[in-house]
């Protein structure tokens, strides 16, 4: 198992709304030039530090040790293995569709398991073995809250 669902608090509307202003501030900061969608500029994957409303309200409901940053994924992820991490929680506010797949490999790259994982649930992920995101839709982002342990 590569996957484990906790049952933890879902993140009020509240703290949403303060992950898509974490978006559009970063998105802003980073470039000036004028972009039909906040978005625009992300290149496949962007992780992005939470704002301290955010990192207030994760400290007190789910963990004290823990650094959270906003992962916003425009399409499709290779397999890759997460540097310097072996799990990492995971909230997702919008899947990318409904049928995006969390997807896990041997180190050959045969497929072992795959995962659909539903919105607004708390999941630990195992980031130290291949894994990739596939079906993405285009123009929706994959937009989830994940943890670090150091900023
Ligand atoms: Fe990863």
């Amino acid at each position: 198992m590569f996957i484990k669902k906790l049952f933890l608090p879902r993140l009020p509307d509240h703290i949403i709304d303060q992950i898509y202003e974490s978006i559009k501030y970063n998105a802003n900061s980073w470039d000036k030039t004028d972009i039909p969608s906040e978005y625009d500029k992300f290149k496949m994957y962007n992780w992005l530090p939470a704002n301290d409303i955010i990192q207030d309200w994760c400290k007190s409901y789910i963990s004290p040790d823990l650094y959270w940053g906003v992962q916003v994924i425009d399409s499709d992820l290779p397999m890759h293995k997460d540097n310097g991490t072996e799990v990492k929680f995971n909230y997702l506010i919008d899947a990318g569709s409904e049928e995006s797949k969390t997807n896990y490999y041997d180190d050959q790259g045969n497929l072992l398991d795959s995962y659909i994982l539903a919105p607004h649930t708390w999941y630990i992920l195992d980031v130290s073995t291949n894994h990739s995101v596939s079906n993405i839709e285009k123009e929706r982002p994959r937009i989830s809250l994940t943890s670090r342990i150091i900023p």
